[in-house]
């Protein structure tokens, strides 16, 4: 497996452009299988749960093309069974359950396995098709849901940690061809639920709401090939963000939306961080000496989970106490282990992360545990003194297009060391 080899150090400068959103594309390209008609996506990142999702589309029947950030699909014919092993292998995969229902009337997917950041029921989905008139039943690691008919519905899709983001997607892609109108109440407001009614909306679909936690769909006959261009990453944009305070730097991110980051702009002023918005643009740097703050992940517009591991590094080098809450996912804590390896100091209380600042960080050996976790390891691993090596970084491959060509060109010195 691969690793990085980070000289630690040296402050970040210069400019970063963003890529498109991994948690966008991923429900949209499962929305080109709505239609067999052709569909066009722009400004896809190049990522490996990308190219993971294009191989599901093929496998189902669907004609993928990717090529220079440009995905062209054409699910002309498909099939309502998914690869039970590619399926579950990717989480993100679970969003082909409701194109498939909604346009075949039946699909068959693996059940996505766990994951180390805590489970991940599937619970609220298949409610969303129950009550679109779908049975469901899971057997043999399948989840299979069928109807004659999807038929219209008031769809709650809160749960016990709030909305689900993929949840509201699948329903909502599931609805855009029922009889009737769908309302979903505590629907996920997040930006990617947005894009992706965006383009189903380019594709015919009538829905509105979508944003604000109750999204209206009136079902339509069919729908039509779009093309589209997928919204840059906010996540990864919050993560050159903190990684440029974190190691003292200075750089501008373009083609961003900061209107996206208002939560996490808020939190990095807060700890004495400038950035100053200017269009699509950003310019962060540190005011003087970072303050600490407490921070609690809420779903959208509040602090996301994606960005806090990556926070919890900047409180690691910040003077004083910050305490960090997570309500997202109960076990997202799996990078404090490999902080503390780097000499961060920090205990876990519940659901909540007490770091107490200040530490000089010192390279070591460490290894990355899910994607976010990944970004903050290699974050810690620039703002260290000596050498740090990040093994596992599958992960951040997964979720970064280019991260380290990207960090090097911000001065970073970074090597992506191969396994042979
Ligand atoms: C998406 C993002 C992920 C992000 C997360 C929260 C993608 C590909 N991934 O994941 O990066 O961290 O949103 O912003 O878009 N839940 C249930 N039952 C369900 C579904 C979810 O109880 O059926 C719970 C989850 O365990 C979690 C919470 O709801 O506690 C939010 O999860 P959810 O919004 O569904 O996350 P994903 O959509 O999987």
């Amino acid at each position: 497996m691969d690793s990085l080899l980070i000289k630690g150090g040296v402050p970040l400068h210069g400019d970063v452009t963003i890529s498109g959103a991994k948690n966008s594309v991923l429900p949209i390209m499962a929305a080109t299988l709505l239609t067999s008609e052709p569909c066009v996506i722009r400004r896809v990142p190049d990522l490996s749960d990308v190219s993971f999702m294009a191989k599901i589309l093929t496998s189902l029947g669907a004609e993928v093309k990717l090529a220079d950030g440009e995905l062209r699909v054409r699910a002309k014919k498909i099939k309502p069974v998914g690869d039970y092993d590619l399926i579950r292998k990717m989480r993100g995969s679970i969003c082909i359950l409701g194109p498939l229902l909604g346009r075949l009337g039946h699909a068959q997917v693996s059940l996505p396995g766990g994951c180390v950041i805590g489970t991940r029921p599937i619970d609220l989905h298949l409610k969303g098709m129950r009550d679109l008139s779908a049975t469901v039943t899971v057997d043999s690691g399948y989840v299979h849901v069928k109807a004659k008919r999807l038929k219209g519905a008031d769809i709650f899709l809160g749960g016990r940690s709030g909305p689900t983001v993929l949840g509201t997607g699948n329903v909502m892609m599931a609805a855009v061809l029922a009889d009737g109108v769908t309302v979903i109440e505590s629907a996920a407001c997040e930006p990617e639920v947005v894009d992706l009614a965006n383009f189903l909306t380019k594709m015919g679909a009538q829905i509105s709401g979508a944003g604000s936690p109750t999204i209206t769909i009136t079902g339509v006959k069919a729908l039509h090939g779009a093309e589209h261009e997928v919204i840059p990453d906010r996540i990864e944009a919050a993560t050159f963000a903190i990684a440029a305070a974190a190691t003292d730097g200075e750089i501008t991110i373009h083609g961003a939306r900061p209107d996206h980051l208002s939560a996490v702009i808020d939190k990095l002023r807060e700890a004495n961080v400038s950035v100053e918005r200017n269009g699509t643009t950003m310019k962060v740097r540190r005011n003087g000496r970072l303050k600490p703050v407490d921070i609690t992940t809420l779903p959208y517009s509040g602090f996301p989970t994606d960005a806090q591991a990556q926070m919890m590094v900047l409180m690691t080098l910040t003077q004083g106490l910050s305490i960090i809450s997570e309500r997202i996912f109960e076990s997202r804590f799996m990078h404090v282990s490999e902080l503390a390896r780097l000499g961060a100091e920090i205990s876990i209380e519940g659901p909540s992360a007490i770091v107490k600042g200040g530490r000089k960080l010192s390279g070591a050996p460490i290894m990355a545990s899910d994607l976010r976790a990944s970004a903050a390891l290699v974050i810690a691993g620039m703002a260290a003194s000596g050498s740090t090596q990040v093994n596992r970084i599958y992960h951040l491959d997964r979720g970064y297009e280019k991260i380290d060509e990207k960090l090097r060109k911000l001065g970073a010195r970074i090597k992506r060391v191969e396994e042979t």
